[in-house]
């Protein structure tokens, strides 16, 4: 008697969070079904309700033990997005998107500015070739971790401190990952960007880490910008770049210019990484809470980061099939309004559905 050969089942949680994050999540699901359909894939997903709505009704944003749960008994997790008006100080959100970031250690903020399609680029004469790089952002340390504090708060004579903090370690490793990825996948360049002109002490940590880990690497170009010169380079001269990397902050603020050069913020996806652990994938955007529930929100980039989640999940066959579906829509301009279309969320998401379930083996 022949077995198939049992294949252990790969949990992804799914949390499509607040806004829009909902309505994007629905259709990234729905092209994740279909790619699971389509090449048998052993994965099983749950819908984890963790939201500004759960929130405001019960006080708790992550569940007890929520964190370990996504850590020890998933190989992925989906976020949609976070962000909700009627929690202005966004308590929950940064316990639930910060806290997968920090808890599960995701130093890896991996995101791709790549432009599918010469008609969704603003910039005159650019063509898909120029724009085609990666951010490594620092996805642990830096301004956001939350040290600091207020003296005489709410007198004339407030005084607020907000520190950044940079390790040794934390900063290596993300340098180390760069280069490593440019070995890996043939780009030649690494662009470090800080403001160490001005941030003497944190930036300066980043330009020592720089050198020293840049000499492991003699095949690939080494280059440094500060970051206002980065974002003027990034609009002028954007086919220089091939791997940006960048601190938490600054990659924030980076990755949205770069979404605007691939066509807008619903076309940007990114990878939380930490090779060997559960991994978190979002789209870049956030939740826009006034487009919330009303069908226009563009489902792209939370496809985009299926793709990225399928490809880590080992299944680059379904993974590229996703994103050449994203590819075809846009060349066929079943879009919506944010890239020229007339579609809908909904109709988005059943299209790219459909072309995966339909796509052809490769070769
Ligand atoms: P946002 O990304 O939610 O929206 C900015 C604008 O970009 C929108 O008004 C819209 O014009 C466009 N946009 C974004 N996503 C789109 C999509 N999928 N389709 C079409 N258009 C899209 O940023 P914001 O308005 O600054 O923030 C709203 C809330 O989201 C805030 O609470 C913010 O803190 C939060 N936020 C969360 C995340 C996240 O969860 N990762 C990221 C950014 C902002
Ligand atoms: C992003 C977002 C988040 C960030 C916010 C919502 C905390 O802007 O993922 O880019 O600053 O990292
Ligand atoms: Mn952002």
């Amino acid at each position: 008697m022949t077995d198939a050969p049992t294949q252990r089942p790969q949990r992804v949680a799914i949390l499509p969070g607040d806004g829009i994050g909902v309505d994007v999540t629905a259709e990234a699901v729905k092209v994740l079904a279909a790619a699971t359909e389509r090449w048998r894939l052993p994965i099983e997903w749950l819908e984890l309700p963790w939201n500004a709505d759960r929130y405001l009704e019960t006080g708790e944003s992550v569940p007890e033990g929520g964190m370990e749960d996504l850590r020890d008994n998933y190989a992925a997790i989906l976020i949609g997005a976070y962000g909700d008006p009627r929690v202005p100080d966004m308590k929950h959100a940064a316990d639930i998107l910060l806290g997968t970031r920090f808890e599960l250690d995701l130093f890896i903020n991996f995101r791709p500015i790549k432009l599918y399609d010469e008609r969704l680029c603003p910039l005159k004469g650019k063509t898909i070739e120029d724009i085609d790089f990666v951010v490594f952002r620092e996805n642990t340390e830096g301004a956001y971790v939350g040290v600091g504090g207020n003296f005489k708060r709410d007198t004339g004579d407030e005084v607020a401190v907000q520190e950044e903090i940079h390790t040794r370690k934390g900063v290596e490793r993300i340098i180390r990952a760069a280069f490593g990825y440019a070995r890996v996948n043939g780009r030649k360049r690494v662009c470090m960007s800080d403001k160490s002109n001005v941030m003497r002490f944190g930036h300066d940590l980043w330009q020592r880490c720089f050198e020293e880990v840049a000499g492991d690497y003699p095949e690939i170009e080494a280059n440094h910008l500060f970051v206002d010169a980065l974002t003027m380079q990034m609009v002028r001269k954007p086919e220089m770049f091939d791997v940006i990397v960048t601190n938490n902050m600054f990659g924030d603020i980076v990755t949205d210019l770069g979404a605007a050069l691939q066509g807008g913020l619903g076309v940007a996806a990114s990878a939380n990484l930490h090779p060997g652990r559960t991994s978190m994938f979002e789209p870049v955007h956030g939740s826009a809470p006034k487009y919330a529930g009303k069908d226009v929100a563009n489902p792209v980039a939370a496809v985009l980061s299926v793709a990225m989640l399928l490809e880590h999940l080992g299944h680059a066959e379904a993974a590229s099939a996703v994103e050449e579906a994203v590819s075809v829509s846009i060349r066929k301009d079943v879009t919506t309004a944010d890239l020229g279309g007339t579609a809908g969320t909904t109709q988005v998401g059943d299209y790219l559905a459909s072309l995966v379930a339909a796509a052809q083996p490769v070769g």
